[in-house]
């Protein structure tokens, strides 16, 4: 089942369901109200009659003058009576005949239950009786407030029930008709509304399908800032960063076939070299064992992204000191400049605490960054390195005034196989890498709960980068 049906079917089990108890429960309740009014109006009716009924025993002193009050009130139906007061005509007669069961009966008793008056002639007067139905109100002489009798007042209920059926009839085929009505708009407004909501999951579903298919890349329009909307936009982001990933890997691959096919051929036209005497064995030996170095450099650089990717990298802490890993560092890189004509200094805050590093890391890392400084560096231009111990942190910085690199590069030289156009740099050949030296740095740097960061104005404005390394009592990783 769709998910729009599915969402449809629950929308209008909610509005059958809610349709249903909503018109049940007025039903009923104005059923109640109903009864309880009827009710309310049999009782007063009762009470006025009395009422007149006690007036008239005040004044007279006995029940002569009861047909007459029953008849101001309406509630005689003797015909003799009405037909004296002219009050009858034939039709009349005849409906009055018809309408007899649904006339008001009332009975008068004294205190004692004897009855007085039965306006339907139905009792034997002054007998006893006690099957009196209807509201019971009592008759009393204000002269001095005694009790002389008591009315009966039998509304016919049933008749007025009857009344109420057929006006619950007309309720009911009202309600079902505005039943029907609101369902049919509750239909429309839900079906529109479960469109509404189903269509991004739909749209997500159709081109999650499409990208394991690989068919297309396909990019869903971000409408809503809501979960759907976040929804659509991480979905989007996910299918740009497998793309990117894939960019990444294709050039991965082609740059590690490009840099094992150098070293290979070198070493491929060496040994020829050296089979056929045509090369000195000193020299050629030298030389594939360079190539041989930089193969397995590739290959440890590797290792060192694997053994990061899975979380498994470890460092071999000790206890050291910055100053001398910086001055031996900085040694090793002295006649590379000198020989680019650039100058490289040092400069080391005093009193920077010994720090637990893993000196090797250390050296590549800044190995690293040294050589990238070089590498886009112009003659005469200047590297400086330095470092302070501030706030428990030893902060590393190596500033260069060669290339720069453009805001647009900045956020992602530390991303792996992430180079920079070759052509913008000093020499293409010389500074062709494989993108990896900052990925490495970074990680060495994270290792060792720091963190790393790369400055520039942009391009010829040269290039600051940054490190920060807590101080930490102990051995913490
Ligand atoms: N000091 C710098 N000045 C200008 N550009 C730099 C500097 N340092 C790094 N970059 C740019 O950042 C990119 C990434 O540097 P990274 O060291 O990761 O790779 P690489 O030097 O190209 O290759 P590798 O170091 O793996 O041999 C480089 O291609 C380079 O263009
Ligand atoms: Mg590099």
């Amino acid at each position: 089942m769709s998910l729009q049906w599915r969402f449809l079917l629950s929308f209008l089990l909610l509005i059958v369901t809610t349709i249903v108890l909503v018109t049940g429960i007025d039903f009923l309740s104005t059923r109640k109200q109903l009864d309880d009014f009827i009710k309310v109006l049999g009782k007063r009716e009762a009470q006025r009659i009395s009422q007149d009924l006690s007036r008239s025993f005040t004044l007279l002193g006995n029940w002569d003058n009861v047909q007459n009050v029953l008849f101001d009130a309406g509630f005689l139906y003797k015909r003799e009576f009405l037909e004296r007061n002219n009050v009858l005509s034939n039709e009349k007669n005849t409906a009055l005949k018809a309408s007899q069961q649904k006339l008001t009966h009332i009975v008068i008793v004294d205190p004692l239950n004897n009855v007085i008056y039965d306006n339907f002639y139905q009792k034997p007067i002054a007998e006893t009786t006690i099957e009196l139905q209807g509201y019971r109100s009592s008759i009393v002489d204000y002269n001095d407030n005694r009790t002389v009798g008591f009315l009966h007042m039998d509304l016919k209920y049933e008749y007025l029930e009857e009344e109420a059926d057929t006006f619950f009839e007309e309720l009911f085929y009202q309600s079902s008709l505005s039943f029907v009505l609101v369902g049919l708009f509750s239909f429309v407004l839900a079906f529109l509304l479960t469109k509404y909501i189903s269509s991004p999951i739909i749209r997500l579903t159709n081109a999650s399908r499409a990208l394991a298919e690989q068919k297309s890349k396909i990019v869903l329009p971000v409408s809503s800032s809501d979960e759907l909307g976040q929804m659509s936009k991480s979905f989007n982001s996910m299918v740009q960063s497998l793309e990117e990933q894939q960019k990444l890997r294709t050039r991965l691959l082609s740059d590690i076939s490009h840099e094992l096919k150098t070293p290979l051929s070198i070493i491929q036209l060496e040994a020829h070299g050296l089979k056929k005497g045509l090369e000195k064995p000193g020299k050629t030996s030298d030389k594939i064992i360079n190539e041989v170095q930089r193969l397995r450099t590739i290959v440890s650089d590797l290792n060192w992204i694997v053994e990061t990717n899975t979380g498994e990298q470890r460092l071999s802490l000790e206890l050291c000191s910055i100053k001398d890993i910086l001055s031996d560092e900085i040694d090793r890189w002295k006649s590379k400049a000198a020989e680019q004509q650039v100058k490289l200094q040092l400069h080391v805050a005093p009193k920077i605490p010994m720090f637990f590093l893993d000196v090797l890391r250390i050296f590549q890392v800044l190995g690293n960054i040294i050589r990238n400084s070089l590498q886009h560096s112009n003659p005469g231009g200047q590297i400086s390195v330095q470092a302070q111990y501030q706030n428990k942190n030893l902060e590393i910085t190596i500033h260069d005034d060669g290339t720069g690199i453009e805001a647009s590069d900045l956020p992602h030289i530390f991303d792996r196989f992430y180079r920079i156009d070759e052509s913008r740099s000093r020499s293409a050949t010389e500074t062709r890498g494989t993108g990896l030296g900052l990925a490495i740095t970074q990680s060495i740097i994270e290792a060792h709960n720091g963190t790393i960061s790369a400055e520039s104005e942009g391009l010829n404005k040269g290039t600051t980068i940054r490190i920060t390394i807590p101080w930490t009592e102990e051995k913490t990783s």
